[in-house]
């Protein structure tokens, strides 16, 4: 059974249908898994103002003890000298890199992985290191999804700090890249310290916060989108005094992770779940890679309220999935039973407005 942490204004949170969504007000202090707990009340409830901005208020406890070290079965010391936590997307056999390298933003460049199974190599660009099943071929090009390939385009890969991600607070309650982040870090809690994929990362916002917290012994900036990854580099180099060790900028498709089963303590995926063209295979890969106690942390959009009052939007959902590739989520249950199905449990949400984050772990 889910457990949310229901935010948003009078009209957003207490309209009848909302009260719905929200019918499960299960965490109490003291309760759930989260061992520093945020807790969201209504704006309206805690003082008046403006409906536009993010519309919940938070409210902390007293700072506990720092959590215990996550149990990664992937830790630095236990790999192997020049072995990786990367995994070949063919196998899922673990990639190791020539020479002495030490994952890093710097170090790709030139850098090899070669995978010692089935020996298929991987050479790393100025960028990033493209873990494609399909990396390395000649002739053979494989175009996906639409809403996949929008994101390929240098002009939308451009243009999404700049005005693009900004929107979603405007049309879809979004709190803002801060918020979210420290929302984010309240789920993770439990796995502070590991390793974590930030999946589907675009132009790298918040793979660029995972690293300068320091709160992670690894962060893998992952996107499918060459041109992501390249503003997400370009960033990371105009930055000052950036972290650059223990990041590193992959190309790969969600639904074929290069990470061996049970390797990675934490995956974030930021506006992404609706992007990709089988959330179920992604979802099932996720709960693949997570090791047992790891954990799901991901964003996205919910059309319910008015939107689910229009008439077309069920029946049409699927013909605008198949033309689009993208996915219209309608209700958190949905998003639960996805986690659910794909072998994830403790599935918990906030809301505000259209926006939802949800969590979910593999079971110990
Ligand atoms: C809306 S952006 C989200 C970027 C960022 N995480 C954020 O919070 O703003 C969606 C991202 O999903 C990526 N994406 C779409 N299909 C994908 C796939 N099959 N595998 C990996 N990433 C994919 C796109 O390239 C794009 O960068």
């Amino acid at each position: 059974m889910a457990s949310s942490i229901c935010g948003g204004n009078l009209a957003s949170v207490f309209a009848p249908r909302r009260l719905g969504s929200c019918r499960r007000l299960l965490l109490k202090p003291g309760e759930g898994s989260l061992e520093r707990r945020r807790f969201l009340v209504p704006r309206a409830s805690a003082s008046s103002s403006s409906s536009s901005s993010p519309s919940f208020v938070e409210t902390k406890p007293p700072s506990p003890p720092p959590p215990p070290p996550p149990e990664s079965t992937m830790d630095k010391e236990k790999l192997g000298s020049n072995q990786t936590v990367l995994a070949c997307p063919i196998c899922y056999e673990p990639l190791t890199c020539t020479g002495n390298m030490v994952l890093s933003v710097d170090s790709t460049s030139g850098s090899t992985l070669e995978c010692g199974t089935c020996k298929k190599t991987y050479v790393g660009n100025e960028t990033h290191f493209d873990l494609t099943a399909a990396s390395g071929t000649k002739e053979y090009g494989e175009p996906m999804a639409l809403s996949t390939e929008l994101f390929r385009t240098p002009l939308v890969s451009y243009l999404y700090e700049r005005g693009w991600r900004q929107s979603f607070s405007v049309w879809g309650g979004f709190p803002g890249p801060e918020k979210e982040f420290e929302l984010t870090k309240g789920f993770l809690r439990p796995v502070l310290g590991g390793n974590i994929i930030d999946a589907s990362c675009g132009s790298g916002l918040f793979s660029r916060l995972f690293a300068k917290s320091g709160l992670f012994s690894l962060v893998i900036a992952l996107d499918y989108s060459e041109n992501m990854l390249k503003q997400c580099y370009e960033f990371i180099q105009e930055e000052e005094n950036f972290p650059k060790e223990n990041l590193a900028l992959v190309r790969a498709d969600i639904s074929r992770l290069p990470f061996a089963s049970s390797s990675i303590d934490a995956v974030h995926a930021g506006a992404a779940l609706h992007c990709w063209p089988s959330p179920s295979t992604a979802v099932a890969e996720i709960s693949r890679v997570l090791r047992p106690g790891g954990v799901f942390v991901a964003t996205t959009y919910l059309l319910d309220g008015p939107f689910a009052l229009f008439p077309l939007l069920r029946p049409l959902r699927q013909n605008i999935s198949q033309i689009s590739g993208s996915h219209i989520f309608l209700s958190e249950d949905e998003l639960e039973d996805l986690c659910r199905t794909c072998g994830l449990i403790g599935f918990k949400y906030v809301r505000n407005e259209r926006f939802v984050m949800i969590s979910a772990s593999r079971p110990r």
